[in-house]
């Protein structure tokens, strides 16, 4: 697919996801000569700034990504791309004025508006675009960008759904996750898929079962505000989690094109069992960081931070149980953990693989062998590892584990933030590492019970030293053998 030249038009340019996102992304795609010439960027803000600012703090977003890659003659060409457009997005006039910016010869009618603003806003935005005709693809595309959270909850997605859908076809609508644009996630899929060794064992006969941990050492920053109304729940387990969930178990799609791989994704959030109410505490824990150390600093407990009501029973961890009712899956537990102010910050999907027979081993020294574990390191560290038991070198018959290690990036080889991908497949219409509607309903069918419950037991919430792995939820595991995998290097238990 190609990438046509566009006008992208960013809501909320002045903001944080913008500042540490969105500008560097677009920088470094005109680094890399991927900006279709003619491509200009619009930035929507309120703050009564000039052309001559918006440049300079552009410019400062950008170099403060790219440190020491920052080249100012490329920025030079990039600075030509920019344009500020001072308005008041709750304002008609905001929208009459960028009408009339836009119809000028010098912006590309394919026009890409990236809503990088509050749920809230969502709607009023979308009806004053629509309003001024800003939806019409007469003369060129007209695609929108929408940054997570899709909706609150089943029923509010669905209300934004149908308002979305009023102003828009689906085609026209690019729901963001930005984990679909990691590099290693997207190794996720070659890896399962053009690999043939391991495809005969990914399944329930080899598998005993699969962790997916999101764990973070910062806390809330100054997103109290929105933190607070989510949780660890909503924030990363609906979203995140679930899509990675969706690559490791789905089917192989008959194609790589956005529908296929998009059907197949969403078979798996069908097949996933139902947690009736009733199960809730057997199936998730919930759990709220408390004062502790990170990396030997004090720092504070969640109710401590600003704009936490002092009795919140907000979630900052958030682990569940899934099982996936289909042939490949049944029986497999799928354990999802997340949590903020934990011990690491990574993110990594394991795999653990059924324990073989002891028998042969009967006399020996061997008392217990690891079984093997497949692991994904998505971020900090990228990697595929397969552990397996070898004999340790010496006289005696002992065994150890050995780790085949398959690094994603050689040192030479550069990080590609994922909205630099992203962005780039807006230009292209490659629609397929964003969600279509019925994979964010599904994906709140799943967790809507456990919201339901937490959301009337306000009383009580465990809680954790900042720094740790998070609250004692062992109850979650099927079997004694399993427990939470911390590390990509081999754990003996
Ligand atoms: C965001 C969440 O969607 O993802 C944040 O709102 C979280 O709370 C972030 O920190 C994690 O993304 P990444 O790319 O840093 O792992």
């Amino acid at each position: 697919m190609n990438a046509e030249p566009c006008t992208y038009v960013i809501f909320g340019a002045t903001g944080n996801l913008s500042r540490i996102k969105l500008m560097p992304a677009l920088y470094h795609l005109d680094v890399a000569e991927r900006l279709p010439e003619g491509t200009r960027i619009v930035a929507i803000g309120r703050r009564p700034w000039d052309q001559q600012k918006w440049l300079e703090e552009a410019k400062d977003m950008v170099q403060a990504k790219a440190k020491d890659d920052f080249d100012d003659t490329v920025f030079q060409r990039f600075s030509e791309r920019l344009h500020y457009h001072q308005g008041d997005i709750s304002q008609a006039q905001c929208y009459a004025t960028l009408a009339e910016t836009l119809g000028k010869k010098e912006f590309s009618q394919n026009i890409a508006f990236y809503l990088s603003i509050s749920p809230a806003d969502f709607g009023p935005v979308m009806s004053m675009l629509s309003d001024n005709h800003l939806f019409t693809e007469d003369s060129g595309w007209r695609r929108v960008i929408i940054e997570k959270p899709f909706g609150y909850d089943l029923d509010s997605a669905q209300a934004l759904q149908r308002r979305i859908s009023h102003y828009l076809h689906e085609e026209q609508v690019y729901r963001i996750d930005h984990y679909l644009g990691k590099g290693m996630v997207q190794n996720v899929l070659v890896f399962r898929f053009a690999n043939v060794m391991l495809e005969p064992l990914w399944n329930r006969n080899y598998i005993d079962h699969i962790q997916i941990t999101h764990s973070e050492s910062i806390g809330i920053d100054s997103r109290g505000d929105y933190y607070n109304s989510a949780g660890a729940l909503r924030d990363m387990l609906q979203s995140h989690l679930l899509q990675l969930l969706t690559l490791v178990t789905m089917e192989p799609p008959v194609s790589m094109d956005a529908e296929s791989l998009r059907d197949e994704k969403v078979k798996v959030l069908k097949s996933i069992r139902p947690i009736p109410k009733e199960a809730v505490h057997a199936q998730a824990f919930r759990g709220q960081y408390a004062k502790g150390h990170i990396n030997g600093e004090k720092v504070n407990g969640y109710l401590e931070e600003t704009n936490i009501p002092p009795n919140s029973t907000t979630e900052t961890y958030a682990s569940m149980k899934l099982y996936i009712d289909n042939w490949r899956w049944r029986g497999v537990p799928i354990y999802m953990r997340t949590g903020k102010r934990m011990a690491q910050a990574q993110s990594t999907i394991s795999i653990c693989f059924r324990h073989p027979p002891l028998q042969f081993f009967r006399d020996t020294n061997v008392q217990c062998m690891n079984p093997n574990w497949v692991l994904l390191g998505i971020q900090p560290e990228e990697c595929i590892r397969i552990e397996m038991t070898v004999k340790e070198p010496g006289l005696e018959m002992n065994t150890r584990t050995s780790s085949l290690d398959a690094s994603f990036r050689n040192s030479d080889e550069k990080a590609i933030d994922a909205y630099e991908d992203l962005l780039l497949d807006v230009l292209k219409g490659d629609r397929s590492l964003f969600l279509r509607f019925d994979e964010v309903e599904h994906a709140w069918r799943i967790v809507d019970p456990i919201l339901q419950t937490w959301a009337i037991e306000r009383d009580f919430i465990a809680t954790y030293p900042a720094g740790s792995w998070g609250p004692e939820d062992s109850r979650l595991f099927d079997k004694e053998s399993q427990f939470w995998r911390s590390s990509l290097t081999p754990e003996c238990k």
